[in-house]
């Protein structure tokens, strides 16, 4: 049975990832930092391991053998967090050390989660630009984010074929699973539609299975009417 990594599979959106993944028969791996807090995740399937996505020897070990990546990482995980211990780096050694450890463990295929903050606003300028849009109170974070997306493109035709999906506008946890994502571009889709958690991973695994953007960063969304429906 095909394998899939997922770093990050103790958060939301790792464990939606997760989720579809089970779902179409892989096995994941679920890299968290501490498997003591997350006896949770071990189901049929699942073999949650420790792990540092910050690190290329780690993500090589836990990585061997599956046929794709997933970055759902976040060391921000809501405004009641504050920023005092937010390293702005740490997007960075993120993206270096997946790039190096998956391309040594043979691991081809990299999906990254990426901050609607980065996208492009009808001017032209990042969303996080524009105070009244975006609270500016969380823009180290997106500036942290950033630099990842940086990092990434700056490794340009190296052996890891990576994509980042960056939700159009809002993730919602308990929404449902619609099926129905679309893939934009660099910019904020009209609206600024969202999208669930569960749309999120069913785009992810797609992108895994069938690989139709290479390198390169896009909005992903489901549409309002859709979402109404
Ligand atoms: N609208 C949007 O654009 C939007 C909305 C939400 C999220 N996102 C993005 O989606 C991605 C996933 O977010 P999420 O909502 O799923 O976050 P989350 O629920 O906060 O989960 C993040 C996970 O990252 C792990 N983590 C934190 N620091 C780590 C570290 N130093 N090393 C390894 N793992 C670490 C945490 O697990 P442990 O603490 O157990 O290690 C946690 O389970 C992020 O990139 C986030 O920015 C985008």
């Amino acid at each position: 049975m095909d394998g899939i990594v997922v770093f990050g599979a103790g958060g939301r959106a790792g464990r939606a990832v997760t989720a579809e993944a089970l779902g179409r028969g892989y096995e994941v791996t679920a890299v968290v930092r501490d498997p003591a807090r997350y006896a949770d995740l071990g189901a049929a399937g699942v073999s949650v391991v420790r792990g540092d996505v910050t690190d290329a020897g780690s993500v090589r070990e836990v990585a061997g053998g599956a046929v794709g990546a997933v970055h759902a990482v976040s060391p921000f995980s809501g405004p009641e967090q504050g920023f005092d211990s937010l390293d702005p780096g740490f997007f960075v050694k993120a993206a270096d050390a997946l790039l190096e450890g998956l391309a040594s463990a043979g691991v081809r295929r990299l999906v990254a989660v990426g901050l609607f903050a980065n996208l492009l606003g009808a001017d032209g300028r990042p969303v996080m630009d524009a105070p009244s849009a975006f609270p500016p109170e969380i823009r180290p974070f997106a500036l942290a984010h950033t630099a990842g997306l940086r990092r990434l493109r700056e490794a340009g035709e190296g052996a890891v074929d990576w994509v980042m999906l960056t939700p159009g506008g809002g993730l919602e946890q308990d929404a449902p699973r619609t099926g129905h994502h679309r893939l934009g571009d660099e910019r904020v889709p009209e609206g600024a539609p969202g999208l669930s958690y569960a749309d999120l991973a069913v785009a992810v695994l797609d992108e895994i299975e069938t690989p139709t953007l290479h390198r390169t960063r896009v909005s992903v969304f489901v549409p309002r009417d859709v979402r109404r429906t």
